[in-house]
């Protein structure tokens, strides 16, 4: 019996190299085909995911019929969101060198939930926020965290302003978004245990920016029906149409009347690395806190977005804890153990995902590429403008656009359904796959420029195939 035999679970150095070397290869390839992969392939997947239907197997499959399995029949079955034509949603990319990070993060699985267990790779974590907070413009005594996601950032940052601002009492605690809100804002009021009609939605202007005197106005209604007033969530590039509303008015406001601030900037923030995008998000560095998420806008796969508040301190009173079992926290401000910041004790080590790339390709690449974004984004609107017939319904500012067709005599109901219809044309080419959204209960179109795989060749592409499902439709 060879000690593999013995214990299935501890693999040799020889077959660990087998194994990566295999998937390596599906990898490569995969990763090399993404270009000419179709922009989304989605039909039987319901047969799909019921043939995938299996008991826990009781033994092991060989490893090349499981790449078979992964890479020729489930992964293809996809939106192709890593491929240079998903301009849907908020796009998200894949990095390789994070799933390299990924790899070694996971084979070391070295513990990070506290500072005492791994403080050389909980100080990469940590630099890697101090980077963030530095280019949100925040002090030093900012802390932050890397969540799954911006869902749970917001979440995190509801709880944290909830406890500095209402009692332990809190529901007569009321929050104001505007009425382009991403919902995981509105899902985490509710998880931070707030009825729905605690969460006031203000009207956005011409631009879809939250208004300011409607806010204002609100907030001193609500104050005077005997409610408290405490925070403020805005946005800093909207999923609808990339908005981002005018923080430094905010700003003054939420000083004046003693609330929160925070940002909802997972699509937007990490245009801040830009010119364009600083200018854009003017006043954002004078908000309590950030959502931000690296699986947007530095192009990471699916599974990291991240949290800051100006106040670290104020963080760490919503998501301390004790335990007679836990080791000695830090005392020294300039350690962090991660789990007195976030409501995770036990976590993946995400912050080699976003050093490793940082170190790799030096934050210059992630510029340049954001900025590449803002241009072609600029490019397709100036393209849009020249077809007969398009709306812009939402100038860039930053990488979406929203657009929608018109024909004369069409009603609303009509003109919605011919988008939906020309929403189709244009997918059905497969080289570019868009998404919609409906504002003010018109149906409209958005392009989101934000994979780092896509370039002008694809946005050619994409154009060309809108101008021929316009001219289907006329
Ligand atoms: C503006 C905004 N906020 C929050 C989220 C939620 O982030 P996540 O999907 O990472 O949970 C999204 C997702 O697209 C978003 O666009």
């Amino acid at each position: 019996m060879t000690d593999t035999d013995a214990h299935p679970l501890e693999l040799t150095g020889p077959q660990m190299r087998a194994l990566v070397d295999a998937a390596m290869d599906r990898i490569v390839s995969h990763v090399g085909s993404l270009p000419g992969q179709p922009s989304f392939d989605v039909e039987g997947g319901a047969e799909l995911a019921r043939s995938l239907v299996e008991p826990m197997p009781e033994e092991g499959t060989a490893f090349e019929e499981i790449l078979d399995l992964l890479f020729e029949r489930v992964v293809p079955k996809s939106f192709n969101t890593a491929g240079p034509g998903y301009l849907a949603y908020i796009p998200g990319g894949g990095i390789f060198h994070s799933a390299l990070a990924d790899l070694i993060a996971g084979a070391v699985n070295r513990y990070t939930g506290v500072w005492l267990a791994a403080p050389g790779l909980v100080q990469l974590e940590t630099n890697v926020i101090r980077w963030f907070c530095d280019m949100a413009g925040y002090p030093a005594a900012a802390r932050g965290v890397l969540t799954t996601g911006g869902s749970l950032a917001n979440l995190s940052a509801i709880v944290t302003a909830r406890r500095e601002k209402l009692p332990s009492n809190f529901l007569d605690g009321t929050l104001y978004v505007s009425d382009q809100v991403h919902d995981s804002v509105t899902k985490a009021a509710t998880l931070a245990g707030f009825p729905p009609e605690s969460v006031r939605q203000v009207p956005s202007d011409s631009a879809f920016r939250i208004r300011i005197d409607d806010l204002e106005r609100r907030i001193v209604e609500d104050r005077a029906a005997g409610r408290t007033p405490f925070l403020v969530v805005a946005s800093a590039g909207t999923v609808n149409t990339g908005a981002v509303d005018d923080f430094d008015a905010l700003a003054s406001i939420a000083s004046g009347q003693g609330l929160w601030l925070h940002a909802d900037a997972a699509y937007g923030g990490f245009f801040l690395l830009t010119e364009r995008g600083r200018r854009a998000m003017r006043g954002l560095d004078r908000t309590d806190s950030v959502t931000l998420d690296p699986h947007k806008g530095l192009f990471l796969p699916y599974g990291t977005g991240s949290l800051l508040v100006r106040d670290g301190a104020a963080l760490q009173r919503a998501h301390a804890l004790e335990g007679a079992y836990l080791p000695e926290m830090r005392q020294e401000s300039e350690f962090v153990d991660f789990c007195q910041f976030s409501p995770e004790l036990s976590r993946a080590f995400r912050g080699l995902r976003v050093w490793l790339p940082f170190k790799l390709a030096g934050v210059g690449a992630f510029r340049r590429n954001l900025d590449e974004k803002l241009d072609l984004t600029a490019w397709a609107t100036r393209q849009l403008r020249t077809i007969d017939g398009i709306e812009i319904v939402a100038e860039p500012q930053l990488s979406v656009v929203a657009f929608r067709l018109l024909q004369p005599g069409l009603d609303q109901q009509a003109t919605n359904r011919l988008n939906r219809d020309l929403l189709e044309r244009i997918n059905r080419r497969r080289r570019v796959y868009l998404t919609a959204t409906t504002v003010r209960g018109q149906f409209v179109l958005r392009i989101c420029v934000l994979s780092f795989r896509t370039h002008l060749d694809r946005m050619e592409q994409g154009l060309e195939d809108i101008r021929q499902a316009v001219a289907e439709l006329s």
